[in-house]
Protein backbone atom coordinates (compact mmCIF):
# COMPACT_ATOMS: atom_id res chain seq x y z
CA UNK A 1 0.00 0.00 0.00
CA UNK A 2 1.16 3.50 -0.97
CA UNK A 3 0.88 5.60 1.70
CA UNK A 4 1.59 10.00 1.91
CA UNK A 5 2.75 11.62 5.43
CA UNK A 6 1.67 15.39 5.37
CA UNK A 7 3.59 17.38 8.00
CA UNK A 8 4.47 20.69 8.76
CA UNK A 9 7.31 20.96 11.21
CA UNK A 10 10.08 18.76 12.47
CA UNK A 11 8.97 15.50 11.54
CA UNK A 12 9.53 13.02 14.61
CA UNK A 13 6.36 10.94 14.43
CA UNK A 14 7.44 11.06 10.41
CA UNK A 15 11.01 9.59 11.44
CA UNK A 16 9.39 6.65 13.99
CA UNK A 17 7.00 5.73 10.51
CA UNK A 18 9.99 6.17 8.53
CA UNK A 19 11.72 3.61 10.96
CA UNK A 20 8.90 1.32 11.42
CA UNK A 21 8.93 1.11 7.17
CA UNK A 22 12.26 0.23 7.06
CA UNK A 23 12.17 -2.19 9.19
CA UNK A 24 9.59 -3.91 7.82
CA UNK A 25 7.67 -3.43 10.48
CA UNK A 26 4.63 -1.37 8.70
CA UNK A 27 3.98 -3.43 5.46
CA UNK A 28 3.77 -0.14 3.43
CA UNK A 29 5.74 2.33 0.96
CA UNK A 30 6.00 5.92 1.70
CA UNK A 31 5.11 7.67 -1.90
CA UNK A 32 5.41 10.92 -0.81
CA UNK A 33 6.33 13.12 1.81
CA UNK A 34 4.24 16.41 1.48
CA UNK A 35 4.66 19.82 3.61
CA UNK A 36 2.34 23.16 3.12
CA UNK A 37 6.48 24.55 4.77
CA UNK A 38 9.34 24.66 2.39
CA UNK A 39 11.48 25.03 5.66
CA UNK A 40 10.37 21.98 7.41
CA UNK A 41 12.71 19.85 8.63
CA UNK A 42 10.46 16.76 8.03
CA UNK A 43 11.32 17.30 4.32
CA UNK A 44 15.09 17.32 5.59
CA UNK A 45 14.10 13.39 7.01
CA UNK A 46 12.44 12.04 4.07
CA UNK A 47 15.05 13.08 1.97
CA UNK A 48 17.80 11.58 3.85
CA UNK A 49 15.47 8.13 3.48
CA UNK A 50 15.37 8.49 0.10
CA UNK A 51 11.47 9.60 -0.21
CA UNK A 52 10.37 11.37 -2.78
CA UNK A 53 8.64 15.08 -1.37
CA UNK A 54 6.64 18.21 -2.68
CA UNK A 55 6.00 21.11 -0.77
CA UNK A 56 3.18 23.37 -1.43
CA UNK A 57 2.69 27.09 -0.61
CA UNK A 58 -0.30 27.70 0.65
CA UNK A 59 -0.23 31.20 -0.75
CA UNK A 60 -0.04 30.08 -4.00
CA UNK A 61 -3.91 28.89 -3.81
CA UNK A 62 -6.70 31.31 -4.02
CA UNK A 63 -9.18 28.97 -1.73
CA UNK A 64 -8.26 26.19 0.59
CA UNK A 65 -10.16 23.58 -1.74
CA UNK A 66 -7.65 24.71 -5.18
CA UNK A 67 -4.75 24.11 -2.28
CA UNK A 68 -6.85 20.54 -1.55
CA UNK A 69 -7.38 19.83 -5.42
CA UNK A 70 -3.47 19.74 -5.99
CA UNK A 71 -2.97 17.98 -3.44
CA UNK A 72 -5.30 14.96 -4.74
CA UNK A 73 -3.82 15.49 -8.05
CA UNK A 74 -0.37 14.50 -6.55
CA UNK A 75 -1.78 11.85 -4.39
CA UNK A 76 -3.81 10.28 -7.03
CA UNK A 77 -0.98 10.20 -9.28
CA UNK A 78 1.27 7.99 -6.30
CA UNK A 79 -1.80 5.87 -6.03
CA UNK A 80 -1.71 6.72 -2.81
CA UNK A 81 -4.47 4.79 -0.04
CA UNK A 82 -3.98 6.30 3.09
CA UNK A 83 -2.92 9.80 4.20
CA UNK A 84 -0.86 10.52 7.66
CA UNK A 85 -1.04 13.91 8.86
CA UNK A 86 1.88 13.90 11.46
CA UNK A 87 2.01 17.41 12.70
CA UNK A 88 0.35 18.72 9.58
CA UNK A 89 -1.18 22.00 10.84
CA UNK A 90 -3.40 23.24 8.46
CA UNK A 91 -7.40 22.63 8.19
CA UNK A 92 -8.10 20.04 5.40
CA UNK A 93 -11.52 21.20 3.25
CA UNK A 94 -14.70 19.47 3.70
CA UNK A 95 -13.77 18.80 -0.12
CA UNK A 96 -10.71 16.89 0.66
CA UNK A 97 -12.35 14.65 4.00
CA UNK A 98 -15.03 13.56 1.47
CA UNK A 99 -12.39 12.11 -0.89
CA UNK A 100 -10.95 10.41 1.16
CA UNK A 101 -12.99 9.25 4.06
CA UNK A 102 -11.87 6.79 6.83
CA UNK A 103 -8.46 7.33 4.46
CA UNK A 104 -6.60 9.86 6.64
CA UNK A 105 -5.28 9.51 10.20
CA UNK A 106 -3.96 11.89 12.81
CA UNK A 107 -2.13 12.14 15.73
CA UNK A 108 -3.27 14.85 18.74
CA UNK A 109 -0.86 15.10 21.74
CA UNK A 110 -4.15 15.09 24.21
CA UNK A 111 -6.97 12.38 25.33
CA UNK A 112 -9.33 13.28 22.52
CA UNK A 113 -12.43 14.63 22.92
CA UNK A 114 -10.13 16.73 25.72
CA UNK A 115 -8.28 19.58 24.73
CA UNK A 116 -8.77 20.21 21.07
CA UNK A 117 -7.16 22.19 18.81
CA UNK A 118 -3.41 23.56 18.80
CA UNK A 119 -2.98 24.28 22.05
CA UNK A 120 -3.52 20.75 23.38
CA UNK A 121 -0.09 20.51 26.07
CA UNK A 122 -0.52 24.17 27.43
CA UNK A 123 -4.50 23.51 27.91
CA UNK A 124 -3.53 20.29 29.62
CA UNK A 125 -1.01 21.71 32.27
CA UNK A 126 -3.41 24.94 32.62
CA UNK A 127 -6.39 22.64 33.35
CA UNK A 128 -4.44 20.30 35.57
CA UNK A 129 -4.99 17.17 34.42
CA UNK A 130 -3.30 14.24 36.17
CA UNK A 131 -3.24 12.15 33.23
CA UNK A 132 -3.08 13.00 29.05
CA UNK A 133 -1.45 11.06 26.32
CA UNK A 134 -1.65 10.96 22.64
CA UNK A 135 -4.72 10.14 20.34
CA UNK A 136 -4.70 8.92 16.83
CA UNK A 137 -8.03 9.12 15.21
CA UNK A 138 -9.68 8.94 11.60
CA UNK A 139 -10.25 12.53 9.99
CA UNK A 140 -13.79 13.93 9.68
CA UNK A 141 -14.96 17.15 9.20
CA UNK A 142 -15.04 18.65 11.81
CA UNK A 143 -11.78 19.85 14.29
CA UNK A 144 -9.79 16.81 16.21
CA UNK A 145 -13.19 14.82 16.13
CA UNK A 146 -13.24 11.53 14.12
CA UNK A 147 -13.42 8.23 15.03
CA UNK A 148 -10.58 7.08 17.91
CA UNK A 149 -8.23 4.42 16.49
CA UNK A 150 -5.47 4.71 19.35
CA UNK A 151 -4.92 6.50 22.46
CA UNK A 152 -2.25 6.33 25.30
CA UNK A 153 -1.94 7.32 28.88
CA UNK A 154 0.84 9.34 29.87
CA UNK A 155 1.00 10.96 33.67
CA UNK A 156 1.14 14.60 34.54
CA UNK A 157 3.40 15.27 37.59
CA UNK A 158 3.31 18.39 39.66
CA UNK A 159 6.34 19.98 38.67
CA UNK A 160 5.78 19.54 34.89
CA UNK A 161 6.89 22.03 31.94
CA UNK A 162 5.65 22.36 28.49
CA UNK A 163 8.56 20.76 27.22
CA UNK A 164 9.00 17.87 29.51
CA UNK A 165 5.42 16.82 29.08
CA UNK A 166 5.84 16.87 25.60
CA UNK A 167 8.58 14.91 25.41
CA UNK A 168 6.86 12.26 26.92
CA UNK A 169 3.87 12.30 25.12
CA UNK A 170 5.95 12.57 21.89
CA UNK A 171 7.56 9.37 23.56
CA UNK A 172 4.10 7.62 22.99
CA UNK A 173 3.07 9.15 19.69
CA UNK A 174 6.14 7.37 18.18
CA UNK A 175 4.50 4.04 19.52
CA UNK A 176 1.01 4.24 18.91
CA UNK A 177 0.98 6.08 15.36
CA UNK A 178 3.20 3.41 13.76
CA UNK A 179 1.16 0.68 15.30
CA UNK A 180 -2.08 2.19 14.12
CA UNK A 181 -0.82 2.74 10.65
CA UNK A 182 0.25 -0.97 10.10
CA UNK A 183 -3.10 -2.30 11.71
CA UNK A 184 -4.31 0.50 8.80
CA UNK A 185 -2.33 -1.10 6.12
CA UNK A 186 -2.92 -4.58 7.16
CA UNK A 187 -6.47 -4.60 6.79
CA UNK A 188 -7.36 -5.05 10.79
CA UNK A 189 -8.99 -1.60 11.88
CA UNK A 190 -13.23 -1.85 11.23
CA UNK A 191 -15.38 0.97 11.67
CA UNK A 192 -18.90 0.46 13.56
CA UNK A 193 -20.06 3.72 13.73
CA UNK A 194 -18.02 5.80 15.16
CA UNK A 195 -16.24 2.70 16.83
CA UNK A 196 -12.52 1.63 15.46
CA UNK A 197 -12.28 -2.19 16.23
CA UNK A 198 -9.69 -4.67 15.40
CA UNK A 199 -10.60 -7.61 13.03
C1 LIG B 1 2.77 16.11 17.38
O1 LIG B 1 2.96 16.19 18.76
C2 LIG B 1 1.31 16.00 17.05
O2 LIG B 1 0.58 15.37 18.05
C3 LIG B 1 0.92 17.45 16.93
O3 LIG B 1 2.01 18.05 16.27
C4 LIG B 1 3.20 17.41 16.70
C5 LIG B 1 4.09 17.20 15.50
O4 LIG B 1 5.36 16.79 15.91
N1 LIG B 1 -0.27 17.60 16.18
C6 LIG B 1 -1.23 18.47 16.51
O5 LIG B 1 -1.16 19.23 17.46
C7 LIG B 1 -2.46 18.43 15.61
N2 LIG B 1 -3.54 19.13 16.22
P1 LIG B 1 6.39 16.21 14.89
O6 LIG B 1 6.48 17.19 13.71
O7 LIG B 1 7.67 16.15 15.64
O8 LIG B 1 5.89 14.86 14.47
Amino acid sequence: MNIAVLCSGSGTNLQAIIDNVKSGHIPAKIALVLSDNKNAFALKRAKKAGIETLALNPEGYNAREDFDKELIKNLKKRNVELIVLAGFMRLLSPYFIKKYKNKIMNIHPALLPSFKGTRAIKDALQYGVKVTGPTVHFVDEHLDHGPIIAQKCVEVSDNDTEEALLGRVHKEEHNIYPEAIKLFVEGKLKLKGRKVVRG
